[in-house]
């Protein structure tokens, strides 16, 4: 492919760290681990951090570790990564979906109150894109209904949220660091809280259950890994500055995009977001599948992500759905995920021309 959908910015920097380690002989739960965490931590201005394998090891442990289990219901949006929703049925509970906003693609804070039961324990807003959720009204409806929030900000690390980094908002925030995200690990991912109690919850589930204040809890084994974490650090050093240059590329893009007829950017211009993917929308009707293909014809790889959870066989019959979920369905058809990238020159027209010719032979 001659433009990849996403490009890890990793160099020479964590190529370093990650040979230190190796030279150091101390490959697992070493040092590494212990100074990501504590920097993590710091950066989201949170007391403690603990890192795992994954983000949806996270989004489970977190949930798990604040008590919710079977007979639950924990609210998420219905237009999400499929890792949001498995790390719900995983624990038990049962995922109830909210439609969202077509501006921001986010859970519809005024959608929530009517899917609240009874069986309530957690909210999961899930900043999209590396856009902000409204938390203001999720946090006031979790307060008013004894509600824990836990924030999926797996795509969204170093974002901003009224004066706080995303998910050091709710009760919980959980990242994930794969290597399409704005900071990586290769695998893995991190959860932040600011109860410490709940932190060393976590950190004794993602480690068999050792806690240690001498007690076992369920556990697993789904640490962070010495390697991952060190290359962590170094990308954790560069994130404000590799975020502002995607928030340039960004800008960049919606320019370049808002010549090509027909498709939209509904997203409104945020100094909030950390941009993850530039996701645009597709005229409706357009045969996104014959779009992509051609795309890919002139070397350009794009995503359709993401399809509304409902829709994706095998999980509409493990949630519930709390009223329609049109605007999810909507946008799950005609989102298309551009390539996006720090290092981009002249790729960003080059993509608009080749969407422009695509979607004029589709
Ligand atoms: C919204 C969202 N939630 C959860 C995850 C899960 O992260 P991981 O792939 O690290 O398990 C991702 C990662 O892609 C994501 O985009």
């Amino acid at each position: 492919m001659k433009i990849p959908l996403a490009k890890s910015d990793i160099g020479i920097d964590e190529t370093a760290a990650v040979v230190r380690v190796m030279e150091s002989a101390r490959i697992a739960f070493g040092p590494e681990m212990t100074a990501f965490e504590a920097e993590f931590a710091r950066y989201h201005d949170v007391p403690d951090a603990v890192m795992v394998n994954s983000g949806t090891s996270g989004l489970m442990v977190s949930l798990l570790a604040a008590g919710v289990g079977p007979g639950d219901e924990v609210i998420l949006p219905a237009l999400t990564f499929l890792g949001s929703v498995n790390a719900i049925l995983a624990t038990g509970a049962v995922p109830v979906l909210v439609d969202v906003l077509p501006t921001s693609a986010n859970i519809d804070p005024a959608l929530i109150q009517p899917a609240i039961t009874d069986k309530t324990r957690a909210i999961m807003p899930v900043h999209l894109f590396g856009l902000p959720a409204d938390m203001t009204p999720i946090l006031a409806l979790a307060k008013a209904n004894h509600l824990l929030i836990v924030e999926d900000a797996c795509e969204a690390v170093g974002a901003d949220s009224g004066g706080r980094k995303v998910g050091a908002v709710g009760d919980a925030g959980v990242f994930g660091f794969y290597p399409n995200k704005v900071l990586t690990t290769g695998e893995g991912g991190m959860i932040i809280a600011l109860d410490q109690a709940l932190v060393d919850r976590c950190r004794a589930m993602v480690n068999q259950g050792r806690h240690s204040a001498g007690v076992s809890l369920p556990g697993h084994s789904l640490r962070g890994t010495e390697l991952g974490a060190a290359i962590g650090r170094v990308q954790l050093a560069s994130l404000d500055e590799r975020r502002q240059a995607r928030t340039s590329l960004a800008a960049r893009f919606r320019e370049v995009i808002s010549d090509v007829s027909g498709v939209s950017v509904p997203w409104p211009p945020s100094t909030e977001r950390s941009w993850f993917t530039f996701p645009v929308l597709l005229p409706p009707g357009t045969d996104r599948s014959r779009v992509m293909q051609r795309l890919t014809q002139a070397g350009i790889e794009t995503g359709a992500y993401f399809p509304a959870l409902h829709t994706i066989s095998g999980v509409g019959a493990q949630v519930r759905q709390s009223g329609p979920l049109a605007v999810s369905e909507a946008l799950g058809a005609r989102l298309l995920c551009l390539p996006f990238w720090r290092g981009m020159t002249s790729e960003p027209e080059m993509i608009a021309g080749e969407l422009s010719d695509a979607l004029s032979n589709s």
